[in-house]
């Protein structure tokens, strides 16, 4: 059953004496012990499942990262000083930048499911779905779309290697997940994305500004990321074009983060031209 707060979770080494007193330590503790939470990752836990080995260690400072109760109830009271100047408009900046109207979304390394509340509020018709490695987390992403009436699917998946469909989704998304993780899984996330995307599908990845993070040393070390620095002096402009994306670009949202969106092409089109003439301007047009 419900153990007391551990020490040493981001909450005990960053917010509590900064921002404890913004913070309802109360809830948090309420919110730990209204469950049993070994019982409500069963609801998540794949059988068999294998992590991949850059995830088993501390992220954060939290000793085995993400795959413990503290971590996954401390992420949103943190996240919110993480993203300034306000977090949910930071995570506007992904869905604002989608162009087409998805129908069938993938949220990849989910989390506590911010993001993805937010595509389906913003396409209320389509299916989401959210992915992630660490049952706790997703118990709080469940937990907070039931919260809001919200109809999402949670599932354990690792974005290197999913298992859905080829071609299954118009749109496919990734917040604050890069930073997390070597950039060659990164490479391998886009790749998966690829794959998993219709022709014409998006992909969209939010996460720190890497030339921003490139140039300044004390933001990357705040808050104890393994990965932070390979991330940094990476391009996620670079990946997803090599990945196979088109019309990749990479815009800067409130200058810490960054928002790259890239298109999976068309299929090749042999287009037969019955005849070729004039038109009044003399130009030649095919018919
Ligand atoms: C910094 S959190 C971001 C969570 C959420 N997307 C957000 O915007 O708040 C990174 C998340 O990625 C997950 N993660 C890391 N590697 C992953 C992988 N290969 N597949 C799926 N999830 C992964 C972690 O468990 C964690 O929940």
């Amino acid at each position: 059953m419900a153990q007391p707060m551990a020490q040493e979770t981001l909450f005990e080494r960053f917010l509590a004496p900064v921002f404890g007193f913004l913070i309802d330590r109360e809830a948090l503790l309420r919110y730990r012990n209204s469950k049993d939470w070994e019982q409500a990752c069963d609801h998540f836990r794949q059988p068999n499942f294998v992590y991949p080995p850059y995830y088993s260690q501390n992220f954060h400072g939290i000793k085995n990262g993400y795959l413990g109760v503290d971590a996954a109830i401390t992420y949103d009271p943190v996240t919110q000083y993480a993203l300034p100047p306000n977090e949910t408009w930071v995570r506007k900046g992904l869905v604002e930048r989608i162009h087409a109207q998805p129908r069938r979304i993938l949220d990849l390394g989910c989390g506590t499911g911010s993001t993805t509340l937010l595509l389906k509020k913003a396409f209320p018709q389509a299916e989401v779905i959210g992915i992630d490695l660490s049952p706790y987390m997703l118990v709080v992403a469940a937990d907070k779309a039931m919260q809001a009436n919200l109809a999402i699917d949670f599932k354990q998946a690792n974005a290197e290697q999913t298992g859905f469909p080829d071609a299954s989704f118009d749109l496919v998304t990734a917040t604050l997940l890069f930073h997390e993780m070597p950039p060659l899984a990164a490479c391998n996330v886009l790749q998966e994305a690829f794959r998993l995307l219709k022709s014409g599908g998006e992909v969209l990845i939010l996460d720190g500004n890497q030339s921003t993070l490139h140039q300044t040393d004390w933001l990357t070390q705040i808050f104890d990321e393994p990965y932070i620095h390979d991330y940094a002096s990476g391009s996620v402009d670079a990946w997803m074009t090599t990945a196979g994306f088109g019309e990749v670009c990479t815009e800067e949202v409130w200058w810490v983060n960054q928002v790259t969106r890239g298109v999976k092409p068309l299929p090749y089109r042999k287009v037969e031209f019955a005849r070729f003439e004039t038109d009044e301007q003399q130009r030649w047009v095919a018919g």
